[in-house]
């Protein structure tokens, strides 16, 4: 594994093995001293050309956890607003030499091209590539519902796929690269995934997903959900209208509280996932978001965690060993 564009390029091996080592990771984050020496003396550069917080801060922290030298470039106040072009935003780093490119873009393909146009030899990782794909998300969604599993059956996190959950995904599928990204590596761990959503926020081309498609929540409930992926309505890609109102779509597409008592009520172990940020009120409830069943914030930690495995994958060789010892 030379870059790390989308979940779709791991193998079953591979994926086990960045969740494994970010399970290392994540002991390292509950030392006093959070830091590890593996990537002395390298440089990471964050490129965000599109607005972000937790993962800008998730990545930043994972690499100054690893010991890197990190240059944050944010799109805003570079010459990018001047109109310089990727790809001499590309030489530009490739002149100083960077050790590895994060970068976040508003359009589909842009860490592709930048991967395998020959302008860099550096790897490179994406962090949300416009409706694409955003694998360290997926990545992070993956080791919280190993956690979750682990939690309810005692068994260990490690080695271990996601073979027999259930999870559902709901709301805006069709804008969201968190949707994407999860669908593949979800699936590829064993995952039976239920997308929920109203027609006109699913994307037309589903067919050869490997998923299940359902239009009614409340449906889909019903279902023994082991965890319950709520999407942000993302109105900046929306150039439509594709629900009647707010109201509309808190009632039938949100986690409302009615919704949280109908799984309480059947004692269900179902988790609550959101990527952030939050639409409190429209797509979760703040009864949702702060229930005892929310994993939000376990998302968060854990990004720190698999952010870490994955520089440390990418940066250090031989790629895929098992070996944790100098962690
Ligand atoms: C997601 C993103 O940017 O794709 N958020 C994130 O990475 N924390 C999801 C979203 O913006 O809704």
């Amino acid at each position: 594994m030379k870059h790390l564009l989308d979940t779709q390029d791991l193998s079953l091996a591979e994926a086990i093995e960045i969740l494994d080592t970010a399970d290392s990771m994540a002991e390292v984050g509950n030392r006093e001293v959070k830091k590890l020496p593996a990537l002395r003396g390298r440089t990471v550069v964050n490129l965000f050309f599109e607005d972000s917080t937790r993962t800008r801060i998730s990545f930043e922290t994972a690499e100054k956890r690893l010991s890197a030298d990190v240059i944050n470039f944010a799109a805003k106040g570079s010459s990018v607003s001047k109109g310089e072009s990727l790809k001499d935003t590309a030489q530009t780093l490739e002149a100083i030499n960077a050790d590895a490119i994060v970068i976040r873009h508003p359009s589909s393909g842009a860490p592709e091209r930048l991967a395998t146009s020959g302008w860099i030899s550096s790897p490179v990782i994406n962090a949300g590539d416009g409706m694409h794909a955003h694998p360290t998300q997926a990545l992070l969604d993956a080791m919280t519902l190993r956690q979750h599993r682990s939690r309810l059956t005692g068994e260990p996190t490690r080695g271990s796929s996601l073979r027999g959950m259930t999870v559902a995904i709901v709301g805006d599928v069709l804008h969201s690269r968190v949707a994407r990204s999860n669908v593949w590596l979800l699936s590829l761990l064993g995952v039976r995934v239920i997308l929920v959503s109203p027609p006109t926020l699913l994307p037309v081309r589903i067919d050869d997903w490997p998923v299940e498609v359902c239009y009614d929540l409340d449906e889909a409930l019903t279902h023994d959900l082991d965890a319950i992926m709520m999407l942000r309505i993302q109105r900046e890609r929306m150039h439509a209208s594709f629900f009647p109102s707010s109201e509309e779509y808190a009632r039938m597409w949100g986690l409302t509280p009615e919704r949280l008592a109908y799984l309480d009520g059947r004692g269900a172990e179902t988790a609550i996932l959101h990527p952030g940020p939050m639409n409190r009120g429209l797509e979760i409830s703040a009864a949702a978001a702060d229930s005892p069943r929310s994993l939000v914030l376990d998302q968060v930690t854990n990004g720190v965690s698999v952010r870490m495995s994955v520089l440390y994958h990418l940066l250090t060789g031989p790629q895929g060993t098992s070996d944790h010892s100098a962690l």
